[in-house]
């Protein structure tokens, strides 16, 4: 048995917990509210999935909530900020009401650094629990409601030694049509800027049975849009490799698609790029993090790729799959960086023409390599940076997009947008709004009429 796995006597013991709360979590509401990646979405699912089972009715509002956890992301100071920010907003409301509990969770958590602070800065915080507990949430919410003093459920075991795999307990999950699969947990790879493999530990995947017997069950309860999760899902190894898996998710009747994130460019395979080309229910987006154009920072960012492989790589993805969406992350004032380097982030943005770009200012994480390193960049030159590559790729995706006008684009509908315009996405993952209010998770056609940066516009054929 791989020790990654927890046994099935423990996640029954979990169910058990569960069940004796229930007189205690009567009529009771739990919130959860979450910062961060697609990861922690999906595990705010699977926690509100495992308060649900102790008996909480799930509410999106705090207010009148008796449960709340605090999702936290760590990726970028600005994403702490937020999360401290949101868990202050609580203070008075704890003050006039004790019973309320409180709990916060996620990759901030994780850092013993940031636990220190919350302890110290944020007493009103009841419990603290880290990113390989969740299947132990029923123990957690037991102890939360007895607990006289606050706790924390963490690992402070080192990257290799630390992070788990449940299967068994149950999700919430926040959409009918979209879904999100986790296929491996954790990263290895240590890029020098990133806090990720200290903050989900080393890297596990998923049984291949159990990942094609959810997406299995998701399709056939109707799901439309499903995305394969993992920090770098092709080192997948839970019995196949990424591609092969990929195929197999794909592969059941009826017409849904099935997208993945993300893909480290040193070893997207060209069999992942053929599964893409062939199977059409692969959606046609590849989001490809290329992080600089500058070989010389790519080495110091330990990527493990030049400039030179990664444009290679860019070609034969659009060679292969002609209609395909190429999107990318770029961090701008790496240490070090020069305006050399990144005009050769400019450049090779143009040569690809991506899609879409997620531009990052750098940020210093704790513990990474990248903090410690000499030639931090002002804040002022990465924000420059930052404008003009925002700026460049908003000419980029608008000649790519004035491209599709007078093509015809299958849709899937997320019904309204926030303006109440209808709307939806493409394969591309693009955004498509149209003339017609058609039900969220219906297929549609939509011809292309006008065309922006960042969204299409057509009507409903
Ligand atoms: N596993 C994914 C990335 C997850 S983090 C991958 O390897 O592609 C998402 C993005 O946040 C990264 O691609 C990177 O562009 C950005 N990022 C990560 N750490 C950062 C930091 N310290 N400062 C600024 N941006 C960062
Ligand atoms: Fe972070 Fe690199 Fe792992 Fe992505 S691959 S999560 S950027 S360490
Ligand atoms: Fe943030 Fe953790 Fe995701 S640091 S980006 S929530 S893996």
């Amino acid at each position: 048995m791989n020790r990654d796995f927890i046994l099935q006597d423990e996640i029954d013991r979990q169910h058990e917990i569960a069940l004796s709360l229930h007189s205690e979590t009567a009529g009771k509401r739990a919130c959860v509210i979450t910062f961060g990646c697609q990861q922690n979405e999906n595990d705010s699912e699977r926690i509100a999935g495992a308060l649900e089972l102790c008996g909480y009715e799930i509410t999106d509002d705090p207010d009148s909530a008796q449960m709340i956890i605090i999702n936290t992301c760590a990726i970028r100071e600005h994403a702490e900020i937020r999360a401290l920010s949101e868990a202050g907003q609580f203070k008075g409301r704890k003050e006039r009401d004790r019973s309320i509990k409180i709990g916060l969770c996620g990759c901030m958590a994780q850092q013993s650094h940031r636990r220190d602070q919350i302890y110290k800065s944020y007493p009103y915080v009841d419990f603290v629990f880290g990113t390989d507990m969740h299947h132990r949430l029923p123990e957690i919410v037991k102890n939360a409601l007895n607990a006289k003093k606050r706790f924390s459920f963490i690992t402070d075991a080192p990257h290799n030694e630390f992070g788990v795999i449940s299967e068994g307990m149950p999700v919430r999950r926040e959409n009918r049509y979209k879904a999100w699969v986790p296929v491996m947990y954790g990263c290895n790879n240590f890029c020098t800027y990133c806090v990720v493999p200290f903050a989900r530990g080393h890297e596990r995947s998923r049984r291949r049975e159990d990942v094609v017997a959810e997406v299995r069950s998701l399709v056939e309860l109707g799901y439309k849009d499903i995305t394969l999760l993992g920090q770098n899902v092709n080192s997948y190894n839970g019995g196949c490799d990424f591609a092969t898996l990929l195929d197999e998710c794909a592969s059941f009747d009826g017409e849904y698609r099935v997208r993945f994130m993300t893909s480290h460019p040193k070893d997207a395979s060209s069999e992942l790029i053929d599964v893409i080309a062939r199977n059409k229910n692969v959606a046609k987006h590849f989001h490809l993090p290329v992080q600089s154009g500058s070989s010389r920072v790519l080495k110091l960012m330990n990527r493990r790729y030049t400039r030179e492989q990664y444009l290679e790589k860019a070609r034969e993805i659009k060679a292969k799959v002609p209609d395909i969406a190429v999107t990318t992350d770029i961090i701008c004032g790496f240490p070090t960086e020069t305006d050399e380097d990144f005009a050769d982030t400019m450049s090779l943005v143009r040569e690809v023409g991506f899609d879409m770009i997620y531009t990052f200012i750098y940020s210093p994480r704790v513990g990474t390599v990248a903090a410690k390193m000499e030639g931090q960049i002002p804040k002022s030159v990465s924000n420059e940076r930052f404008k003009a590559l925002s700026d460049m790729e908003n000419d980029i995706a608008q000649s790519l997009n004035d491209r599709l006008v007078g093509k015809t684009l299958r849709v899937l509908s997320d019904g309204l947008n926030k303006n109440g315009i209808p709307c939806g996405r493409s394969t591309q993952n693009k955004i498509v709004t149209y003339d017609k209010e058609i039900p969220a998770g219906t297929f549609i056609d939509v011809k292309i009429e006008s065309a922006g940066a960042y969204a299409l516009s057509g009507k409903v054929i």
